[in-house]
């Protein structure tokens, strides 16, 4: 990937994550507490960013030692409470990931204490996509903005290599002042025109255009689809699944095959209807092709084009099995006929969920929907559907990874995540 800068630091409240509530409540827990008078909601998001010390200063007419009562008092609720009142700005994850992945130097440079960028980075499941993590100690009343932008950067750091994202004057004048570009997120906690006005070389509404801007391109989302015999607990998996990515501030598009799109939906309707008893295998084949490439232009291209986590119940991979094998058409017919999907897009990751065929049998006919045309078929069709599957796995273990689904929900979980750790 093209680099436009070699490090790239980022302010934190404001700017990769949404901190506003838990510091807002914890300001006005301590101006009760020390019995000053309450300040209203906008006047509390001041205090977002800035060294609270000045803040308190500033904004209350405190002297130094009131403000240091008032941030003891700050700290008490904020470390146990106001901490995790807060959420990663959305596609941020992505971002951090994806120049992460460029080999660039990627940091944080706050005013907040390190001890509490570190958990967040942690519990915001960013950690490993930063090379330095620089805040302030407890003791310290304020701090420079540039002295901590210089603690987040490499050794010998060609200064005019590196861009400064932030959501306040102090981060875009600090940046500027060191020869730095500097990057307002305008979506953060600065009033308007603060950014431009401070000097910023750019200044965005929504990370989105700001990925565009610092990565010169825009950050490829993630393709991961989900294979297995019917029965196999996709569906459970994927929705563990989704919840798990969007937790770590990541944007997960969940979409299935046949389907996914309202023409593709349309074409799963005739394929699976039992009113298409004697479709000829060639047929199925191609509606299945068909709906592929109608998904792909619809939806799954355009979602991993802004960068985000697109997860697909079955894609191609199920008319190798199913058709390729299951009805014996062979493989190069069927990537023959899906050259236009395999052209544009697959899997960066593919989890094989694997269980025998009388367990999923079984679990089938636990399940109350009536079965469909193809789960009407005979045993000899489903053996050869896993033999494909087997096929594949083996051809392309890079790509596919096999996990034994006829484990608990748990345990098949906790392989699902590691099989997708290393790409995140
Ligand atoms: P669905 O109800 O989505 O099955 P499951 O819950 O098991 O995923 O129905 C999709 C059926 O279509 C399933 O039996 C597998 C089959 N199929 C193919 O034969 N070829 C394909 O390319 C795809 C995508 C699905």
């Amino acid at each position: 990937m093209a680099r436009k800068y070699d490090c790239y630091l980022f302010d934190f409240d404001g700017t990769v994550a949404d901190t506003g509530e838990g510091i807002r409540r914890s300001v006005a827990y301590s101006l009760e507490k020390l019995g000053c008078a309450a300040l209203p909601d906008q006047a509390l998001s001041r205090f977002i960013g800035p060294p609270l010390h000045d803040s308190y200063v500033e904004y209350c007419g405190m002297t130094d030692e009131q403000a240091e009562a008032a941030v003891a008092a700050y700290r008490e609720r904020y470390v146990e409470i106001g901490l995790y009142e807060s959420r990663l700005y959305p596609g941020m994850a992505a971002l951090l990931r994806a120049l992460h992945r460029s080999g660039a130097w990627v940091a944080i440079a706050s005013a907040k204490p390190t001890f509490m960028l570190e958990r967040l980075a942690e519990r915001f499941g960013i950690a490993g996509y930063l090379n330095a993590i620089s805040g302030t100690g407890l003791d310290r009343h304020s701090a420079d903005k540039r002295d901590l932008i210089l603690a987040a950067l490499p050794e010998g750091a060609d200064l005019s290599r590196a861009a400064m994202v932030g959501d306040r004057r102090f981060d875009i004048e600090a940046a500027r002042a060191l020869g730095m570009a500097a990057v307002g997120a305008d979506y953060g906690y600065s009033v308007p025109g603060e950014l431009r006005q401070a000097g910023a070389n750019a200044v965005f509404d929504g990370v989105e255009e700001m990925s565009e801007w610092l990565l010169g391109e825009k950050p490829r989302g993630l393709f991961i689809s989900l294979e297995g015999s019917d029965g196999c607990g996709k569906s459970t998996q994927i929705a563990l699944l989704k919840e798990y990515l969007e937790k770590r501030g990541f944007e997960a598009v969940l979409t299935r095959e046949p389907g996914g799109c309202p023409i593709s939906e349309r074409i799963r309707e005739v394929i699976l209807s039992l009113d298409s008893k004697g479709m000829s295998a060639e047929c199925e084949a191609l509606l299945y092709a068909a709906s592929r490439i109608e998904h792909v232009r619809e939806v799954i291209e355009p979602a991993l084009n802004c960068g985000k986590i697109v997860i697909c119940d079955r894609f191609l991979d199920s008319s190798i099995a199913y058709q390729a094998y299951g009805r014996e058409l062979g493989e190069d017919f069927i990537r023959q006929i899906n050259a236009p999907t395999i052209r544009r897009v697959l899997p960066d990751r593919t989890l094989l969920l694997t269980v025998d065929r009388s367990e999923s049998r079984r679990r089938m006919a636990e399940g109350r929907a009536p079965l469909d045309r193809l789960e009407l078929e005979k045993e000899d069709f489903f053996a050869r559907v896993a033999a494909g599957y087997d096929r594949l796995a083996r051809a392309e273990g890079d790509r596919v990874t096999v996990i034994d689904a006829s484990r608990t929900i748990g345990e098949v979980f906790e392989d699902v995540k590691a099989a997708i750790a290393e790409l995140l």
